[in-house]
């Protein structure tokens, strides 16, 4: 099975960005931990981050047809991008939403999702481990 993981902005400031919350470990150490997770259950996986909704939308559109689904960190676009949902919904491949943080313990605004619509799961609150959560739901389910 192969799955394309995005990360949406300022995921790559992963270890410098509000330690408290996201944690002290970098992008890269995130990086090596999907692929290390995907690896280990002989999943092939093509790993993602940008800070601009479009390419998001771009890279959505180009695995149609090509992965077997999609993990999905939108990051602030969580709260925003109905062109993030509308792209989730055109390519209609199984998606799972993740967050590191628990957005429903934050602030009222990140309670709001629109790319969470088109997702069959959202896995939030436990650090990398929701990425992996979300990966073994998809393997388990679609694999
Ligand atoms: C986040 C939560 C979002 O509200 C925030 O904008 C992020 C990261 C998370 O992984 O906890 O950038 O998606």
């Amino acid at each position: 099975m192969k799955l394309l993981i995005l990360n949406g902005p300022n995921l790559n400031m992963l270890g410098i960005r509000e330690p408290d919350i996201y944690g002290r470990r970098t992008y890269d150490d995130l990086d090596a931990f999907l692929r290390r997770t995907c690896a280990e259950r002989g999943i092939e996986c093509e790993v993602f981050q940008s800070n601009h909704e479009g390419v998001l939308v771009d890279m959505i559109q180009s695995a149609y047809g090509v992965v077997d689904g999609i993990v999905i960190n939108p990051a602030a676009y969580t709260h925003t991008s109905v062109a993030i949902l509308d792209a989730l919904k055109a390519v209609a491949l199984p998606a799972v939403e993740v967050h590191l943080s628990d957005v429903n313990a934050r602030e009222e605004f990140r309670r709001v999702s629109y790319p969470g619509i088109a997702c069959e799961k959202t896995f939030a609150g436990q650090g990398f481990d929701s990425y992996k959560l979300a990966i073994e739901y998809l393997a388990e389910k679609y694999g």
